[in-house]
């Protein structure tokens, strides 16, 4: 299958392929997304299958409207109204409660609940009504890899399996939605995304975080979050702290093989770089490098023989707590602490 490349204004066209049953990718404010008619059982197989993704991790349905997921969840309470109000289109999704018998157990993993997202992007909210159905919505990367910022990472990915991408650009924020579960008593977040629990609190009042590590025996609310994420071949390790960078340098100056670093330019400038390390600049602070940390990750996996990359931290709050949760994802926990 060739995989053809769309316009923003193609997206007509794009739509045709989701109502055949195709799957296109289409870019939203996050990361890019594979999308596919959500009421077609058939084509959401084919999304697992072209991602190479577990069956029992079920699919955001991404919708243009308030109106399409009224069509599957049920009557929606007034905070979920709230938060559609305050924050969509926008990184937030929300589980609700599904009418019985609207999607199928392809989609929904066999919950009773599904992920609704109106995402803000002009194109693919175009696309959707184009199309007249939700459309699917995971991250188009192959499974288990950094997600897609560009157009460029999913054909890298995914290039004959799909039927289309409709490019649109690098996408802003660079990391996937905030989740929030609206279908139990107490509002709780499963993911953390550039929505941050202030914000949230402020709409709808307390809400609580369940983002924590997932144990083996333990069944994530977010299916999606047991697994092994965000991983390039090369081991990412977490620098805490600007002054350890010096340290991590020297320990880099001493292997045989290339290593990667990348950090803010404060501190890349400041750094005097050894021969065998390669640098990747995430910018001037936190929203930069939460922008540009997925491309970074797939420079080196793919343009780069590292076997090392270091990457700055920061602090755990705000939008640090949605980049912190993926860098810590893609260093398997792995922190640099002067070796
Ligand atoms: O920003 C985003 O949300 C991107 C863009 C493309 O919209 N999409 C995205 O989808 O990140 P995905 O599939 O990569 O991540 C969705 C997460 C998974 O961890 C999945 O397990 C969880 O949402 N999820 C889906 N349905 C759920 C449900 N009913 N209850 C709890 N978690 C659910
Ligand atoms: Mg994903």
């Amino acid at each position: 299958m060739e995989t053809k490349i769309f316009q923003p204004d193609q997206v007509e066209a794009a739509a045709e392929l989701l109502k055949q049953g195709q799957l296109v990718a289409f870019p939203t404010e996050t990361v890019y997304g594979l999308g596919a008619d959500a009421t077609n059982e058939h084509a959401a197989s084919d999304v697992y299958a072209a991602k190479g993704r577990p069956s029992d991790n079920p699919l955001i349905v991404t919708v243009s409207s308030v109106e399409m997921v009224e069509q599957y969840a049920q009557p929606l309470s007034q905070p979920v109204k709230q938060l559609m109000a305050h924050f969509w289109p926008g990184s937030l999704t929300i589980v609700l409660p599904l009418r019985s018998g609207t999607l199928s157990k392809t989609v929904t993993g066999g919950l009773d609940t599904a992920a609704f997202r109106m995402p803000a992007n002009q194109t693919t909210l175009k696309l959707i009504a184009a199309a007249g159905i939700p459309i699917v919505g995971p991250s188009a990367n192959t499974s288990g890899k950094p997600s897609p910022t560009l157009a460029s990472h999913v054909f890298h990915d995914l290039n004959g399996k799909i039927a289309g991408i409709v490019d649109d650009g690098p996408t802003q924020v660079g990391v996937e939605s905030t989740i929030i579960d609206m279908s139990t008593d107490m509002p709780t977040i499963l993911r953390p995304g550039a929505v941050t629990v202030p914000q949230l609190e402020a709409v709808i009042g307390d809400v609580r975080a369940d983002h924590h590590h997932v144990g083996a025996n333990e069944t994530p609310k977010a299916p999606g979050m047991k697994y092994k994420h965000y991983a390039p071949s090369a081991q990412v390790e977490i620098v805490d702290q600007p002054a350890d960078f010096e340290s991590a340098m020297k320990w880099a100056a001493q292997q045989a093989e290339a290593v990667g670093v990348m950090a803010t330019d404060d501190i890349l400038t400041q750094l005097d770089l050894p021969d065998n390390v390669e640098a990747f600049s995430l910018g001037t602070g936190l929203e930069s490098a939460t922008h540009l940390l997925f491309a970074g990750l797939r420079h080196f996996d793919v343009e780069s023989e590292v076997k090392h990359i270091f990457t700055e931290g920061f602090a755990s709050d705000g939008l640090g707590a949605a980049y912190m949760n993926r860098l810590d994802k893609s260093a398997g926990g792995m922190h640099f602490t002067n070796k």
